[in-house]
């Protein structure tokens, strides 16, 4: 999720861009950069780091020209660099585009224009964009860009300027927000409300599949071909602050409400409903040594390391490959055995956690192969791993993690549909599996749709000192997940335990100011986990069931219930935790808690 802007007026717009580019930090970046036009020259600017970095490189020097670019990179192909910085530029430099999104396409459309004789200067999917608008320039950039985009597959939020053509701003938008600012005799065109909202609150939407071309005193809409389009102009009330958030209270529940886009992001490109299985391209060198690992070990912390024990399961049940969950803490100091053929995966959203790093490189140090499961591009565990899968879930701010532990399961059901291809599951079985990963990102939604019957119900619980969750099979890590998220922003005591566990302790817990919360939704061990139901209420436990829409059995038995849909029971653990974080977001907000930034927590624990 990258920040991007554009000017065009009478003011010089390197200030104006730079100042839209500090408003978007939040956005994450790694990298970020500023294209000026000025006397038909296109200079560029870009640095890697904060923008505080591209600040340092510009040292106070005046960059005139009322016509520009700038971006703020959150890296998904190629690792935060200069060189991989936006914005990028075709042969000669007479077009320079910025980018918000993923080109599907990219490898195919940069082989097709290699072979017309294009060369690459980064490993980014935007520059291949870049060539393919000059590829298609005839002296018309608004007409060039859309027969670029007619050949494109994935998603953009894009802007393109051109030295022969200084009187303009293309824009165009595929899936990636873009908003056009109306001022007086200057226009600004950006992802994000953020950038421009002190300079004007006149705005423009683009919606998917339209072109803008943005002059200084007027805009233009057409579609890709070209057929005009008429848009309204709107004013804008929000103030900064609720914008950066997307509009809700925080970014927590900007991040749990993104959901299906998110699930969406991570698959983009991965499923091949035709064949059955899926694709990951980080992974191909060591594909064949990953399917025949002898042993597989995933390290990882927190909400990381449950998002793992999940993979264990899938793994083990579709490519009957052995496989271990270690906390990365303790796997660091055991000098752990690692022989032939042990295959090693990380799973961390930072990329930066100082346990799992250190394991990973315990884990190298004894000669395994390793995989890295990270959201951040370009971070220090992404650089360590042989092989890498990027969650493409955007920027995690909240330090609850939501999006990336739905995005980490994600990826790690593309692997074991991946490796349970390579080790004996049909292509039937296959396609049912890569069907059912389609429509996650709807039954997500319609689960969020919910979220107000779970903030009537947050409000009965807010007060309770203690819960348990319980779960069996795969409903057990979303038990512990669902209870680190309650303790982590809402400071309650709670606990994750497996449900038949229950008796061999925490059942001595179970009184009548006890909730207790199963993950119960109808698979093998239904029945197994309704008798524990029935435990708990011989004790006057209070009872919340997450189940199976329709499931009236648990109606009846449970004090209350979140329902939500089916789908293969793999993938249940991607809905069953969506009410969890609904319900400790909604717990936190009523107790006052600051949600975001809890308590002694950090959002990526660099120190042991
Ligand atoms: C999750 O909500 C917590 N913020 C924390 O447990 C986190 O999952 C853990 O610190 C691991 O972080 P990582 O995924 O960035 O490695």
């Amino acid at each position: 999720m990258c920040g991007i802007i554009g000017y065009i007026g009478q003011k010089d717009a390197a200030p104006i861009l730079m100042s839209g580019l500090k408003r978007m930090e939040y956005r994450g970046y790694d990298s970020s950069g500023l294209a000026i036009l000025h006397n038909g020259v296109i200079q560029i600017k870009k640095e890697v780091g904060k923008i505080a970095e591209l600040e340092k490189l510009l040292n106070g020097q005046s960059l005139p020209g009322q016509l520009g670019l700038g971006h703020t990179r959150w890296a998904t192909h190629g690792i935060p660099s200069r060189t991989n910085a936006h914005p990028h530029i075709d042969t000669e430099g007479h077009i320079a585009l910025i980018h918000n999104g993923i080109i599907e396409n990219y490898s195919a459309l940069r082989q097709r224009l290699g072979a017309r004789g294009h060369k690459f200067r980064t490993e980014t999917d935007t520059e291949t964009l870049a060539h393919l608008i000059e590829d298609s320039y005839q002296g018309d950039l608004l007409e060039a860009v859309q027969l670029a985009l007619a050949q494109v597959k994935g998603t953009y939020g894009l802007a393109v300027i051109c030295d022969k053509e200084p009187d303009r701003i293309i824009a165009a938008r595929m899936g990636s927000p873009l908003v056009i600012g109306v001022g007086e005799g200057e226009n600004f065109v950006a992802s994000d409300l953020a950038a421009i909202i002190p300079y004007t609150r006149n705005a423009i939407y683009l919606d998917d599949g339209e072109v803008a071309l943005i002059k200084k005193d007027s805009v233009q809409h057409r579609t890709l071909t070209n057929r005009e389009v008429l848009k309204k102009i709107e004013s804008v009330t929000l103030d900064l602050e609720e914008i950066e958030k997307g509009g809700y209270d925080h970014f927590m529940l900007k991040e749990i409400m993104e959901q299906p886009r998110t699930l969406e992001d991570s698959m983009r490109g991965r499923l091949l409903e035709e064949e059955g299985t899926a694709k990951l391209g980080g992974v191909a060198d060591h594909l064949d040594k990953l399917a025949h690992a002898r042993r597989i070990i995933i390290i990882a912390c927190g909400t990381s390391w449950h998002a793992g024990l999940i993979g264990e399961h899938m793994i083990e049940e579709f490519a009957r490959i052995p496989v271990e969950v270690e906390y990365a803490s303790e796997f660091r100091y055991r000098d752990p055995i690692i022989e032939d053929g042990t295959f090693v995966i990380a799973i961390s959203q930072s990329g930066e956690t100082a346990d799992t790093l250190a394991g990973l490189k315990e884990a190298r140090r004894k000669g395994a192969t390793t995989l890295g499961i990270c959201n951040v591009v370009g971070s220090t565990i992404a650089r360590e791993t042989d092989a890498g899968i990027y969650l493409h879930a955007g920027p995690e701010i909240g330090v609850a993690s939501t999006k990336a532990f739905t995005s980490q399961v994600t990826v790690l059901a593309l692997l074991s549909i991946l490796l349970g291809r390579m080790k004996g599951i049909s292509s039937a079985q296959g396609r049912w599996m890569v069907r059912e990963m389609k429509k996650l990102p709807g039954l997500v939604a319609k689960i969020l749709e919910n979220h107000e019957k779970i903030m009537h119900l947050a409000q009965k619980f807010k007060d309770h000192r203690n819960f348990l969750y319980l779960g069996r099979g795969y409903n057990f890590s979303i038990a512990l997940e669902g209870a680190l998220k309650l303790k982590e922003i809402s400071y309650i005591h709670a606990e994750g335990y497996p449900a038949a566990e229950m008796k061999h302790g925490p059942i001595a817990l179970i009184d009548k100011d006890m909730p207790v919360v199963f993950i119960a939704t109808q698979d093998g061990t239904y029945e197994k986990v309704l008798s524990n139901i029935e435990e708990v209420k011989a004790r006057k436990g209070i009872v919340i069931a997450v189940c199976t829409e329709g499931d009236k059995e648990m109606g009846e038995r449970a004090d209350y219930t979140i329902e939500i849909p089916r789908t293969m029971n793999f993938l249940m653990p991607i809905l069953s935790v969506i009410p969890l974080q609904l319900l400790a977001y909604y717990i936190a907000v009523l107790r006052g808690c600051n949600v975001d930034q809890p308590r002694n927590l950090a959002k990526s624990v660099t120190v042991e």
